[in-house]
């Protein structure tokens, strides 16, 4: 379903290059739940955000359905990813002065026309399914961070996608509500939707269907070797 194909990234960093990602492949099929580890500034997030489109590798390629996304315009990327993609972040970038409905909301919300009666009725479920019916009316400043990072997943269930991209879903939260997260998402897996997840809980990869390794920019995991056979 998404095929990433000898992707290298290199960033500038104090007058040298450094290169993040040497050449990485990935295959991951529809419906797959693959969890993406590694030591802290390895590359994981990198990886995840040119598998999501929101930053661009040097080098290499990515299929989507069959379609080489390298090739596409910043606006067909726009378009592909608002009707296919979700994406989690470590930090659920929540803005602070709109309410926990409105900020579930937010995908709707390129023009206000296009929130209608629907998309409200859609967020009001997607928060009664990560328990925070009572708190539509909240502002994220008000809830806990385990609220908030499930704010952030009523969000990306909002519009019906199909592969939710997640950097380290539970990184800030105890291990009780990091549970409860990691429950979500394998309750979203096991409804057929393809999850990508960057983590470095052990525990909370071994729940995803492979684990992808990244060690020194190159994949290090055996479990991925099925792609070059
Ligand atoms: N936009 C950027 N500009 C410069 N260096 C970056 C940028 N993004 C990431 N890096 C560097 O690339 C390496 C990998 O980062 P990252 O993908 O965030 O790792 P991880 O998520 O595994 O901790 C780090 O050394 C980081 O400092
Ligand atoms: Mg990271």
């Amino acid at each position: 379903m998404l095929c990433a194909k000898n992707i290298t990234k290199k960033f500038a960093s104090n007058g040298s290059v450094v290169p993040v990602l040497k050449e990485v492949s990935v295959d991951i099929a529809e419906g797959e739940f693959v969890s993406i580890v590694g030591r802290s500034g390895s590359g994981k997030t990198t990886l995840l955000n040119i598998l999501s489109t929101l930053v661009r590798a040097d080098d290499g390629e990515l299929y989507y359905q069959n379609n080489n996304l390298s090739t596409l315009s910043e606006s067909h990327l726009n378009r592909l990813r608002q009707a296919d993609f979700s994406v989690i972040f470590q930090f659920h970038h929540l803005l602070p002065y709109f309410t926990v409905l409105e900020n579930t909301l937010l995908p709707f919300m390129r023009s206000l026309r296009s929130v209608n009666k629907e998309a409200v009725q859609k967020a009001h479920q997607c928060l009664d399914r990560v328990g925070l019916a009572d708190k539509a009316d909240r502002l994220p400043g008000n809830l806990s961070g385990g609220e908030q990072q499930r704010v952030a997943i009523a969000r990306a269930l909002v519009k019906s996608s199909k592969v939710l991209f997640a950097d380290e879903p539970t990184g800030s939260l105890d291990k009780a509500t990091g549970k409860q997260i990691m429950g979500l998402l394998s309750e979203l897996h096991e409804e057929g939707l393809t999850v990508v997840m960057v983590t470095h809980e052990p525990a909370y990869a071994q729940l995803a269907e492979r684990i992808v390794t990244i060690e020194d920019g190159l994949i290090s995991s055996p479990a991925d070797r099925h792609f070059f056979l």
